[in-house]
């Protein structure tokens, strides 16, 4: 077979990309042709092809990735998709690895995605990283909590006002992106406004409601999203008056939401749900991008096995102190204090498994603890979650 060509879209390929698409994504349904545009604004779209034919497309949205304090580029892979005729003989394959290192070259450190099936995109160096928690929670269950914060009940275009306690969510655990405008609006209104309601003034807590007017269903809320305790229990005590002629609702959390360890009760379910995949495309770029805090310092070296991108592989001395942390490759026969693969990396570096977990699975290799320790120090474990789907 002819040499599988991986690029970024271009407009003479336009029509090769949406046939792509179309058999994938749109019921083999031709897309319209004012929907057949170059790339929209925060997304970027490539192609794999053969000769002229175009056979595989893909699409990254350009997100944004917390890690506690900081925050990272990162690529929201999309749309990935190659012609009925011609899975399964590489080109998807091709296709992935091409992107991993398109990302490292662009200055993405991070990526992430929603896989049809894990396996595929783990050969690529993704792996599972957080537990969404879904919490469905019977009216008849209902947490019975008192809350004199105010409610407000808001619209999309107010977004600016949930801004804030979205960015101290986020910044509390890993995984998150910080949203701008564009990104807001798709989450609270990508196919018909959706309802706010707003703990606290300033905003406390938060959930986006897409209102159903059947009785008796297990409505799915939108998100819910808090800053502070009181501000969730407001939440939870406002949100059981909308429960009020439901069966029950359903949101997602953290998984160290304060749904489970507080207020579980026989009735509720709670299971881990539409898993989010990461995968580390830059190790030192990603790791001298972390935040610690100024009063922590220490050191350590590190190995990443990474078969699809060696350029991440190092060894690596790691230092972080005054709130900066500077990675460099690391000289000297001496083998390294922690050794792992990629997708362990991955996992450490957001934090969920962290290297606490990762460690005593045996999924990492040590070679010195006071190494472990400070690596520790650096990444302490995390609670990882994406909101955004994609
Ligand atoms: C998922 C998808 C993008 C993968 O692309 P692809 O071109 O079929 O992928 P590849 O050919 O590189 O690899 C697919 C499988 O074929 C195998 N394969 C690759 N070359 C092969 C060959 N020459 N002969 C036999 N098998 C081969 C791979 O090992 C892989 O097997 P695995 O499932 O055990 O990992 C494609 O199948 C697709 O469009 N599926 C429908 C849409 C979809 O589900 N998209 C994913 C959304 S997250």
């Amino acid at each position: 077979m002819a040499d599988i060509v991986v690029q970024p879209l271009e407009e003479k390929y336009l029509a090769g990309f949406h046939t792509v698409r179309s058999l994938t994504y749109n019921n083999g349904d031709p897309i319209p042709a004012e929907r057949q545009v170059m790339d929209s604004p925060g997304n970027k779209s490539f192609i794999a092809r053969i000769g002229e034919e175009v056979c595989g497309a893909c699409t990254i949205l350009e997100m944004t990735a917390t890690r506690g304090p900081a925050l990272l580029k990162s690529a929201g892979v999309a749309g990935v998709a190659v012609l009925p005729e011609l899975r399964k003989s590489g080109v998807g394959s091709t296709m992935m690895s091409w992107l991993v290192s398109h990302l490292r070259e662009t200055d993405v450190p991070l990526a992430s995605l929603y896989a049809f099936r894990e396996p595929f995109y783990r050969k690529f160096g993704y792996e599972v990283v957080g537990k969404r928690l879904k919490v469905s929670c019977p009216t008849h269950r209902w947490p019975r909590i008192e809350s004199d914060l105010p409610v407000r009940r808001l619209v999309p275009s107010d977004w600016m006002e949930l801004h804030d306690c979205y960015r101290k969510f986020s910044h509390s655990r890993s995984g998150l992106n910080m949203r701008n405008e564009y990104l807001w609006l798709r989450v609270l209104g990508e196919n018909r406004p959706l309802t706010i309601y707003a703990i606290g003034d300033p905003v406390e807590a938060y959930a986006v409601v897409s209102h159903q007017s059947s009785f008796w269903t297990t409505d799915h809320l939108s998100e819910v999203v808090w800053s502070t305790r009181r501000g969730y229990e407001g939440l939870i005590s406002m949100l059981g008056g909308l429960a009020i002629n439901k069966a029950g609702l359903s949101w997602f959390e953290p998984s160290d939401g304060p749904y489970y360890s507080r207020f579980l009760d026989a009735g509720v379910e709670v299971k881990v749900d539409r898993p989010v995949m990461f995968r580390v495309t830059d190790v030192p770029s990603a790791l001298s991008q972390l935040v610690p805090h100024e009063s922590i310092s220490g050191t350590f070296s590190l190995e990443v096995n990474d078969s699809i991108e060696p350029a991440n592989v190092g060894p690596w001395r790691v230092e972080f102190y005054d709130g900066k942390v500077e990675v460099t490759a690391e000289t000297g026969s001496k083998p390294a204090d922690l050794s792992m693969g990629i997708h362990a990396f991955t996992q450490a570096f957001l934090g969920e498994p962290g290297l606490t977990q990762l460690h005593a699975n045996e999924l990492i290799d040590v070679r010195s603890n006071e190494g472990l320790r400070h690596a520790m120090i650096l990444m302490p474990d995390q609670a990882t979650c994406c909101m955004d789907f994609f």
